[in-house]
Order: C-alpha cells, then structure tokens, then sequence
C-alpha cells in the first residue's frame, strides 16, 4: 500500500468533521498503553483518546486533579506506538492549561511534539476561548469539553448529572457555542441530559461527542476499561459493558496459580 493511501485512510480532524456532516456516528474510546491501543486501532476504532482518567484507572487515584503533564505525555507517547489509524487526542491535565495562556500554549506545544498526539481535549467553557483561538491559530487541533467536567470535582462536590436545571442548561450551551465558534473541532458532553446534548449537536458545526448524553449526539465515548468490565465498583447507568474481563482475568489468574502450585505447568512441551 502506497504512503498516500495509507495515509488518505488516517482518521483527521477533517474526517471527524465529515462524519459529522454526512451523519456517521463517530466511536470514540481511551487507552493509556501500547497493547490495548493497537488492539483499538485494528478494530477500526476511530478517535483514541488518551484521557486524564488514567489517574482513575490506571494510577488507581480518586480523581483526575493529581495527574501531571509528564504521565500523560508518557502515556500518549507509548499509545501513539500501538496507533496507525484512528486520530490520536490527549488530554490535558488539570493546571497545565489553566494559567498563563502562554505557558498553556508551551504545555500543548509539548503535548504534541512530545507524544505525537494529534489534538489536545481540554475541560471548560468561555474562560478557556481565548487559549482556543491561539491554538487552533497554530495548528493545534482542540476538543472541548462540558457537562461533567472531572478536574473540577472539588467545586462541584459530586459526579451527579449537570445542567439538569435551565440556568445551568442555557450557560452549557452559550459555553458549547462559544468554543465552536473559537475552533474546537469537536466537543465532549459528559453526563447532560439527552435532549440538552441532542441541541448542542445540532447548534454547533464541531463533532459532539457525548458520554452518558444520549444517543442525540455525533458520536460516543466510554472509558475502555469500564465498558471491558475491568472496574466491578464502577457501574453507572451509562456504561454498558461489552465484556466480563474482571471474571476472565480473575478465572485465569486462579488457573495460573492453581497449576503452578500442583505442578501443572509448566509441561514437557512448553519446556526447552
Ligand atoms: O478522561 C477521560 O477519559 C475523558 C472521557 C471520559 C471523555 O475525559
């Protein structure tokens, strides 16, 4: 296969963007290491993001506020290894974009250069417009995001469903219209009411991807390892789980030992 067909198949923001417009839902799901990212690739899967939540599920952290710069560059780099097809999107972690909008700059700079991501998602509404329109201005394709917005965990106090009320629905979207107009190419909304997020899909040219928003939007999200199975404390109603690998693992891992310790395995023939 010739480089211009290989690469005229890569997932990009343009792609995204035509999905979109012709109506073809876009699958979105995370990863944070090589074997499962290549694994998604060769799915067909088309955006892998390289979420924050890999202080929950890896790091096993409480919330997403302690995760620094350097893990999750660590992290995109090693996915990017497993990823030939889908579009690559890393997060940025809560202060690395908070502040000076310089340094913000430089943190994404950084995030792209370093771990071959190829779009930076970032939480938050018309605060964050001005750092949007410099980024997407240089070349930094961005994915925004609202609703439920983890790194703000401390000022709200809970995971409960946002924007339930109409204050808060109206901000949610005067905020998803503002970070359209700014340039994001595509925009999560996590944990809204379904109708809320089917308006904002059709209110705003990026992709809206939605995680527990409802089937109204362009496309879904769900952490891998919930909708693997891999978190049995973790079961909100808008995971569905695909796979039962906490069973699995747990069933082979007992095996494992079981046979070690009778003397099982090794056998002849997986012996040299
Ligand atoms: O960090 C993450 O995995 C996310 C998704 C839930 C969208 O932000």
């Amino acid at each position: 296969m010739s480089t211009q067909t290989a690469e005229s198949k890569r997932i990009t923001t343009k792609t995204v963007l035509a999905m979109k417009q012709r109506g073809e839902k876009i699958a979105m799901l995370t990863a944070y290491d090589y074997s499962t990212a290549r694994l998604l690739d060769e799915s067909g899967v088309d955006v892998i993001l390289v979420g924050d939540s890999v202080a929950n599920v890896v790091q096993g952290l409480e919330t997403t506020v302690p995760v620094t710069l350097d893990e999750m560059i660590y992290h995109t780099k090693i996915v990017r290894r497993g990823v030939k097809r889908a579009m690559l999107v890393a997060d940025m972690p809560f202060m690395s974009y908070q502040t000076d909008i310089k340094e913000a700059v430089r943190n994404c700079g950084r995030m792209l250069k370093e771990s071959g991501a190829e779009a930076v998602k970032m939480e938050g509404g018309k605060r964050i417009v001005p750092l949007i329109e410099q980024l997407t201005d240089i070349g930094i394709p961005v994915m925004g995001h609202l609703g439920l917005t983890p790194q703000s965990i401390y000022k709200f106090g809970t995971y409960e469903v946002r924007a339930r009320e109409s204050a808060e629905a109206k901000k949610l979207l005067a905020d998803a219209e503002a970070l359209d107009r700014a340039g994001v190419f595509a925009l999560v909304l996590e944990k809204i009411p379904a109708a809320l997020a089917a308006k904002v899909s059709r209110s705003v040219s990026a992709a809206v991807i939605g995680i527990g928003a409802g089937p109204g939007c362009d496309g879904q999200v769900l952490v891998t390892n919930d909708m693997l199975g891999m978190n049995e404390q973790f079961h909100p109603r808008f995971v569905r789980k695909y796979a039962d690998l906490s069973a699995t693992m747990r069933g082979a891992f007992q095996t494992y030992i079981a046979e070690v310790k009778t003397s099982k395995f090794p056998s002849k023939k997986e012996s040299y």
